[in-house]
């Protein structure tokens, strides 16, 4: 399976399709309505998935089709072809940071081919994700945040104090920020949008060596196919708050509601990711109007090839 490649056409239409999701968010960037703003993005990336030539199928998307009037979980998008794709979205990446106009909200999009996602529920899960260049499990979701930050700090050859976690800012985390704090981490809180947190593990002009906490599980698959095209190491379990929860993984096929997720069982062949910037982030741009112009800013990766590219598209307005 890990050996399935994507054509490489995928990754311009991967790109078009965040770009596009992004450009109709932002027309609601800091008017303090999270749902508009979504719901712009969820009908752009849409329509633009129904234009393209796949057979594509959603994985990881907006919600069971009893909630989600489009890109629910299980919709057929595409016009039909030989591309037969899994598809993992998520049109509007950090709904509160759009309405209020703060930085990093993206649209987000990862494909691979049919079969080869994780079809997380939308559920929550514990993750810990650290960039590539480390030992193969330095990183262990089991062990506590103190005893992996000391795993990375010995790894990296630096003391635990040079280490810097990324952490999202929610009262859940009280007992992990206190425990990274004791071994003398320093913590970069951050008050959404976990995808992000986890891809700047792997970019070292973001300082960030590790991620850990609760998140998104949609969140989490979506980290993952980007990890997967520039290395690092992810582990992620789901966590159910109660039975409606379980039940909703049963119907996406999962049967080990405790099992230890490693990156390539939530991305199991090769991966095209992307992400535009809606908002100004330290991964990208945000959308810009300019003279006439509408500017985006995106990053596509293709784990087949290890590429990685930064778009900037440009078009009258
Ligand atoms: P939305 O864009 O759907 O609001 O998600 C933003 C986000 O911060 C994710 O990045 C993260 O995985 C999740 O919300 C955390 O959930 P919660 O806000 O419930 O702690």
């Amino acid at each position: 399976m890990s050996s399935e490649v994507l054509d490489r056409s995928l990754v311009l239409d991967a790109v078009r399709v965040t770009e596009i999701a992004a450009v109709a968010a932002w027309e609601l960037v800091g008017r303090g309505d999270e749902k508009a703003a979504d719901q712009a993005a969820v009908d752009a990336m849409r329509t633009a998935l129904n234009d393209l030539d796949v057979e594509g199928e959603i994985v990881i998307g907006e919600g069971e089709r009893d909630e989600a009037p489009m890109l629910y979980i299980g919709e057929k998008v595409g016009k039909g072809g030989k591309h037969k794709i899994d598809i993992a979205l998520d049109p509007l990446e950090g709904t509160t940071l759009t309405a209020k106009a703060m930085a990093n909200a993206l649209a987000v999009m990862a494909w691979a081919p049919k079969g080869t996602l994780l079809n997380a529920p939308d559920t929550y899960m514990d993750k810990i994700a650290c960039g590539p260049g480390l030992p193969k499990g330095v990183i262990d979701l089991d062990k506590s945040p103190a005893e992996n930050v000391r795993a990375v700090a010995k790894a990296k050859g630096v003391a635990p104090s040079a280490v810097t976690v990324c952490v999202l800012d929610r009262p859940r985390h009280a007992e992990i920020i206190a425990s990274l704090r004791e071994v003398g981490a320093r913590v970069h809180l951050i008050t959404d949008g976990d995808v992000a947190g986890v891809i700047n593990t792997a970019d070292p002009t973001t300082g960030v060596d590790m991620y850990v906490g609760q998140g998104g599980a949609p969140e989490g698959v979506l980290a993952c196919a980007a990890l997967k095209c520039v290395g690092g190491q992810f582990q992620g379990r789901l966590v159910f708050r109660n039975a409606d929860e379980r039940a909703r993984a049963a119907r996406v096929g999962i049967t080990d509601f405790d099992k230890k997720y490693d990156l390539h069982e939530m991305v199991r062949a090769d991966a095209i990711f992307a992400a535009t910037g809606v908002t100004k982030g330290a991964l990208l741009d945000g959308v810009k109007i300019e003279a006439g112009f509408v500017h985006t800013h995106t990053l596509v990766m293709n784990s087949a090839t290890r590429t990685v590219r930064e778009v900037r598209m440009k078009r009258p307005v």
